[in-house]
Order: structure tokens, then C-alpha cells, then sequence
């Protein structure tokens, strides 16, 4: 059968894209990522190789969050595996933040992207509204499950999925915000606060990389001091 006629029916129709079909009636995050791996509430399975859900404890006091995975991502299953991946774990081990303590996950699961001219590489491209609405229910489901304490939103994409289309991150990072409620509050975790900070791929692509790298660490500094 060919990959487009095996799309979900609403995001097969064009009725309008949503994850919410695919999540599981009950379980922890062991079953919610089983059930990620099947989804299809968007286009972006079609051509991603699969599903990356979130890695890292169940309880973990602290949650990240990206926009998508990139290329690395995409062949090996797992978050923040790659360039942009490897510069946040540095980032957190010099804040005094261990990785293996955090949960990592991102608003859109599927790897978007588009081909380069020539040669078989994959370009980044940004998911939009309609994506990261579709996705929304899993990680709505992974915040209420993880609970964090602190839930640290990487980069615009996330700021606007979670605080909002007004959001801007340099206007709102490195200072503690209040938890918003998800989901007008029916789902949303009890506790916890929210840091934004700047995306690690922006430290990449920053003319200097050393100062935009240092206010990450500054950022991830005010995380690290409500979890001491
Ligand atoms: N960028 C993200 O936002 N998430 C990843 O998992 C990798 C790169």
C-alpha cells in the first residue's frame, strides 16, 4: 500500500491534524511511547524514518524541551543526539545539571525537513502551526506524567507551543515563570516552573558562539539552583 493512502484518516483527508487518536486510554510513559512510534496525526511520518519520543527518567525533576529532531535524531530514535545535542549536554553538565537526570523531549515528534539540491542530505525545516498543534497531546501527556519541577523550554518553537504565539525568547529567558496550564488546566502538571532559554542550535549559529554558549549556562544556572 502505498505510504499516503496508510496516512491516519483525518490528516489523510485534510480534515485537520491531530495525535490525540493515537494516544493510549491509560499506562505511564513506557505505553505512551509505544503508541507514539504508530502515529500518523500528521503528514510528517510519511517521510520521517520514525517516531523520536522523549528519553530520560519518569520522574525526572527536570524536562527539556526542543522544537523537533534533526537528522541524527531521525536515524537513531532518540533526542538531542546530534551537534545541537551533544552542545546541551555541555551545557548542562557545566551548569551542575546532569543529563541523565533530565527528561528530554520535543513539541514536534517526526523529523521535518527538506532535500538538499544535491546529494542526499536532509535540511531542517521548521514543523508548523498545524504540525506542532498535532503533536501537541504527547507531550502534553509527557509533562503530565513527568511532572517536573522545572521545565525548560529550548528556543522559539517551543516558547510559542507552550507560552503562547506572542512569545519571544529574548524577552522572557533565563528568569523563572510560572507553569502554564496546558490544555485550559484539565491536564496540566500541579506544580513546577518554566525557564526559556535559547535553543542550542541558535549557540551553533551564533557569531559568537563562546558568549551565546556562556548565557545558555547562565540560563540552565537558574534551573540548576531550584533543583539544589
Ligand atoms: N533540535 C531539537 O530541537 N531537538 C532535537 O532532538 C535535536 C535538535
Amino acid at each position: 500500500m502505498d505510504a499516503s493512502a496508510s496516512a491516519a484518516p483525518a490528516a489523510a483527508a485534510g480534515q485537520g491534524y491531530d495525535a490525540s487518536p493515537y494516544l493510549p486510554s491509560r499506562g505511564g510513559l513506557a505505553s505512551l511511547r509505544r503508541a507514539a512510534a504508530g502515529c500518523q496525526g500528521c503528514p510528517l511520518f510519511l517521510d520521517a524514518t520514525q517516531t523520536v519520543f522523549g528519553a530520560g527518567p519518569a520522574r525526572a525533576r527536570l524536562m527539556l524541551v526542543g522544537e523537533q529532531p534533526g537528522d541524527q535524531e531521525d536515524v537513531r530514535g532518540e533526542p538531542f543526539v546530534g551537534p545541537a545535542g551533544r552542545l546541551l549536554r555541555r551545557a548542562l553538565d557545566e551548569a551542575g545539571l546532569g543529563d541523565e537526570d533530565a527528561y528530554l523531549t520535543n513539541v514536534v515528534k517526526h523529523f521535518k525537513f527538506t532535500p538538499a539540491p544535491r546529494g542526499k542530505r536532509r535540511i531542517h525545516k521548521a514543523p508548523n502551526l498545524r504540525e506542532m498543534t498535532a503533536c501537541r497531546p504527547w507531550l502534553i501527556e509527557e509533562l503530565r506524567l513527568v511532572d517536573p519541577e522545572v521545565l525548560v523550554v529550548l528556543g522559539g518553537t517551543a516558547g510559542r507551543a507552550l507560552l503562547g504565539s506572542s512569545f519571544r525568547v529574548g524577552e522572557r529567558r533565563g528568569v523563572l515563570l510560572p507553569m502554564p496550564a496546558l490544555d485550559g488546566g484539565e491536564t496540566a502538571p500541579a506544580a513546577g516552573q518554566l525557564l526559556a532559554t535559547v535553543h542550542p542550535s541558535a549557540v551553533l549559529r551564533a557569531d559568537d558562539r563562546e558568549a551565546a554558549f556562556s548565557g545558555l549556562v547562565a540560563d540552565l544556572s537558574v534551573a540548576a539552583a531550584v533543583l539544589e
